[in-house]
């Protein structure tokens, strides 16, 4: 089972229930969380150098304790960062002392929930992946109409992803032929920065479920558009 951005205190709760509710039923033997488990708005960039940014108010606590039970209720084997947690690496760094002292609380606060849940943590690159049954599970750092192809091709195999937001799967143009798969986010439909892009009433929840041997993988996406009610297969 697959789920990702679920974006911290920005989770929606409905769709946080529907997935642990599934998790029970499915019984999964491997589990991932894609990333962006956080949400970390007051770590953005704009938002640590702009004194008028509204992001700065963002509570990094709620944030920090919503994403972390979210992981210790959902039980990952494998959690890989997003780009919302590959802020706090780059903060880590920051000449800023304050800013450099939270960022490294917060990756802590990671590594101890990690440990605690006998879990890997995959840093967050354009090469960095967990792979199950042939297939490479990514956050994604690509964000364009064809990106789940896109990722598709780079990585030259079956994909699970998440980042974009949307339920969808496409095909790779490869001689060798491959499937890539978003799966969507946990995430309100109504976040901050949702409410000026057209791109974000694409947005769809969902996640990832299905079967793998040593060499190959089956995907079934679970989709839930805005204003709908989940209808979870099993
Ligand atoms: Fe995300």
């Amino acid at each position: 089972m697959a789920v990702g951005c679920s974006h911290g205190d920005q989770v929606d709760p409905e769709a946080r229930r529907s997935v642990l509710t599934f998790r029970d039923r499915w019984k999964p033997s491997v589990t991932f969380h894609l990333g962006d488990f956080l949400d970390l708005a007051a770590f953005r960039t704009g938002a640590v150098n702009d004194p008028n940014a509204a992001d700065r108010a963002a509570s990094v606590s709620d944030d920090l304790s919503a994403g972390i039970d979210f992981l210790h209720e959902l039980r990952p084997q494998h959690i890989l960062f997003g780009n919302h947690e590959a802020r706090l690496y780059k903060l880590a760094a920051s000449p800023n002392a304050l800013a450099a002292h939270a960022a490294t609380l917060t990756i802590q606060a990671i590594e101890d929930a990690a440990k605690k849940l006998k879990a890997r943590l995959y840093p967050y690159n354009i090469r960095s992946y967990a792979e199950l049954g042939g297939a490479k599970f990514l956050h994604g750092s690509m964000y364009n109409v064809q990106a789940i192809r896109d990722h598709c091709e780079s990585f030259g195999s079956d994909i699970v992803m998440a980042h974009l937001h949307r339920v969808g799967s496409e095909r790779a143009r490869t001689i060798k032929g491959s499937t890539g798969y978003c799966v969507g986010m946990l995430a309100r439909f109504d976040m901050e920065y949702a409410s000026t892009r057209r791109a974000t009433l694409a947005w769809s929840q969902g996640f990832a479920y299905g079967h793998y041997c040593d060499t190959s993988l089956t995907v079934n996406l679970c989709e839930r558009k805005s204003g709908q009610p989940w209808l979870l297969p099993i």
